[in-house]
């Protein structure tokens, strides 16, 4: 099915089903504990030995020599695969860095051997006994050195174009009454998702079969194949659950080849988690930016200039964080530039994590329109409201599908209390507390992507579903359930979802935002065309035929499904894909932020009290599951804004808090009341659905809105995050 005409009533809009608040359908296999993870496949693999990954002691340089002797004479070890050993590997589409490193050492932490054996323990012992010698290359580790002489970054498929610009930006910005210039930075930042990246591999007659945890089942099989330089059709992953992914789980990493090639050496199934202490260097991250943003506005808040450059470092070949490029697109303003600087650091690999480009982005930006606002006299909300556009400010014959910003930001600010805040800061105390509220758009933009899928109705009138799209926490199961459900007329336990399996048909996977929409999207094409293979073996014509209550109806005739099924039951397989309604029409999802925070006065510490999410991004397929996406992104957007950041080391280029106790994230206790509101809305251009990504949304703007609420509270305004106490604590206003 192509997508290219704006969507009309269809099956998906009697929303029996979808749009309802709807429990996870595999919540009892997650609570029983029997949701099957890639590390304990005991069930296809219970003979697996284990792998221990080795990764390197330096940043950037030559293994000089490596001794296995002790570690191969230590008791249990079965093989050690090292880049000497391991056979020509190629290299992925994805991967700037080889996942098995050496003799060149590309960033601290790449893995450079992978020790199995019998057990885990005897894996871990043999590993410490192997001895490597190295020799150090001086390496290029901090961003703010090279900034100065980065080079644009290069167009690429996600990012766009590097440098955009509008009107003259430079004249208009000197001509401006009111101007604001500053620089803000943001730190890098670590996935630091519950699973680790683990896989168990089995080889068996040539062919390869990886149980692993990964987001994109064909980016994955495509780069294992072309790493391992066998056919796709020799290799099958399998990923049904994940334990978090959050983009660290979007590309082929270590522990997939390492599995692989271990179970190939060892000559018996392999299994392969990287250790916690190894994934922040190991595996890619969220890289830093410096930001610089310079806005112009006339004294009664039209913003007449928006420049917003940003910079980040990556491995060669590898790519800029995007934080500029939502400044493209969230306020009008006749003059415009932005650019987006890539400089070459030896650090692990920058990559995709959750909302890469705007999460960062707008931290940099909400913080900007909250210093303009005060120098304007403007109340924040206001000043975004009276810059808001319903096209693409670049290119104004583009409008948006949909754009409800200025009704978030009415009513978070209502639902709030805003009115309550004090514009002037510093001056609200409730006890030791100094207390301030913020609000910050949310910006993020909703891709759209093919996605297959397919369905099949047996005689107990039960349909299964199978596609490779993945569930990464977000609640994918319960989505492609309610969809299938609502087309076919059937109550949600006749619908069986099988997911993440390289045999199945191609999806969307889990990335960017876009596999809620994407992947039922393909579903609903599936049952789409099961519906015309059921109402012709039912003898009926197809448009007449009406599917509900596990029957199909047209006129005075009757069929339940499980009779027309039969004893062969009926199948049907479809593809969601899209014409150009992506471009012709500005695809974005919106919402407002609303933060209040307490300060200390005498210590500075920060301490959130009251969150507030307004969402505006289509249809929410079920807002249980959405509400939970979105509050697990307002969490750690309250990471980035208070607590996270991967320490870098300059001198020896690697980030020294590898783990979750150097490693900060909030807890419970760190998170008070959240309260999520979605604007009742469809975009019948985003597809059949009308929903768009909302996983994303969530986490853009929040720490900005929490940087916000810290200056209102204190009138300490900190542009390098993590908003640290340190940062605070001896600006703030004297204790009376
Ligand atoms: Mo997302 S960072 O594309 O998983």
């Amino acid at each position: 099915m192509k997508f290219d005409t704006p969507a009309t009533t269809n099956p998906i809009d009697q929303l029996k089903v979808i749009g309802r608040p709807t429990d996870r359908i595999d919540g009892p296999l997650k609570t029983c504990g029997t949701a099957p993870y890639a590390y304990e496949r005991h069930d296809v693999a219970p003979d697996a030995a284990y792998g221990y990954v080795i990764g390197a002691g330096i940043a950037k340089g030559r293994i000089a020599s490596m001794d296995l002797s002790a570690a191969e004479a230590s008791p249990g070890v079965l093989a050690i695969v090292t880049a000497r050993n391991a056979g020509a590997l190629g290299k992925g589409n994805f991967n700037t860095a080889k996942l098995l490193g050496g003799p060149e050492i590309d960033h601290y932490h790449q893995a450079v051997a992978l020790v199995v054996a019998k057990t885990f323990e005897q894996a871990r012992a043999a590993a410490a006994l192997v001895r490597i010698a190295y020799t150090r290359a001086p390496g290029r580790f901090d961003l703010a050195a090279q900034k100065d002489s980065a080079p644009l970054a290069k167009p690429s498929a996600f990012g766009g174009p590097p440098e955009t610009r509008v009107g003259d930006f430079s004249g208009a910005f000197a001509a401006a009454p009111v101007q604001l210039d500053a620089t803000y930075t943001t730190p890098d930042q670590s996935h630091a998702m519950m699973e680790p990246h683990a896989s168990t591999a089995q080889w068996k007659d040539g062919k390869l079969t990886v149980w692993t945890s990964n987001q994109m089942i064909a980016w994955s099989v495509g780069d294992l194949a072309k790493t391992l330089a066998i056919p796709k059709e020799n290799i099958r992953l399998v990923s049904p659950f994940i334990g978090g992914g959050f983009g660290g789980k979007l590309f082929l990493r270590a522990d997939i080849l390492l599995a692989a090639l271990g179970a190939r050496a060892a000559r018996q199934p392999v299994k392969v988690a990287l250790q916690r202490p190894l994934m922040m260097n190991n595996t890619t991250h969220r890289p830093a930016t410096i930001q610089r943003i310079r806005l112009g506005a006339t004294r009664d808040g039209k913003l007449t200039a928006i420049g917003h450059e940003g910079w980040s470092g990556n491995l060669p070949e590898g790519s800029p964080e995007t934080a500029v490029n939502q400044t493209r697109l969230l306020y009008a303003g006749p003059n415009r530039m932005t650019a987006t600087r890539l400089a070459v650091l030896d650090l692990p690999e920058g990559n995709a994590m959750r909302a890469p480009g705007e999460a960062p982005g707008m931290m940099a930006l909400e913080i900007a329109m909250d210093e303009m606002a005060e120098k304007l006299g403007i109340d924040p909300v206001q000043l975004r409201i009276l810059n808001d556009t319903q096209v693409d400010p670049e290119k104004p014959e583009r409008p948006f599908s949909q754009r409800r910003l200025v009704e978030c930001l009415r009513a978070g600010a209502e639902t709030f209390g805003w009115n309550r805040r004090n514009a002037r800061p510093g001056q609200l105390r409730d006890g030791r507390w100094l207390v301030g509220m913020g609000v910050a758009a949310a910006f993020r933009n909703n891709l759209v992507m093919k996605s297959a899928a397919r369905v099949r109705l047996d005689k107990h009138g039960v349909v299964t579903v199978e596609t490779d799209m993945t569930d990464i926490g977000t609640g994918t199961y319960t989505i492609i359930a309610q969809t299938a459900a609502e087309v076919m007329g059937l109550p949600l336990d006749k619908v069986f979802v099988r997911l993440g399996d390289s045999a199945f048909p191609v999806s969307a996977g889990s990335g960017g935002q876009w596999g809620a929409n994407s992947s039922t999207a393909g579903v609903y094409a599936a049952c789409m065309k099961l519906r015309g293979v059921v109402a012709q073996a039912a003898g009926i014509t197809a448009p007449d035929a009406v599917f509900a209550d596990g029957m199909v109806r047209a006129g005075e005739r009757a069929l339940p499904l499980a009779q027309v099924a039969g004893e062969q039951g009926l199948s049907a397989e479809d593809f969601m894909e899209y014409g150009d309604l992506d471009k012709k029409y500005q695809q974005s999802t919106f919402g407002a932020h609303f933060v209040e925070v307490g300060v200390d006065a005498a210590t500075g510490e920060i301490r959130v009290r009251r969150m507030l999410a307004v969402c505006a991004a289509g249809r929410i397929l079920n807002p249980k599951a959405a509400r939970s996406q979105v509050i697990g992104a307002m969490t750690m957007g309250v990471g980035a804004a208070l607590m996270e950041e991967l320490a870098l080391d300059k001198r020896q280029g690697f980030f020294a808090n590898h783990d979750l106790a150097g490693y900060e994230v909030p807890v419970h206790a760190d998170i008070p009341h959240q309260q999520v509101i979605f604007l009742d809305e469809t975009d019948p251009l985003s597809s059949p659905m009308k929903a768009k990504g909302v996983g994303e949304l969530g986490i853009c703007g929040i720490g900005a809105a929490v940087a916000n609420a810290v200056y209102n509270a204190t009138g300490v305004r900190v542009r390098d995050y993590p908003i640290t106490l340190d940062k605070l604590l001896d600006k703030l206003p004297a204790v009376a």
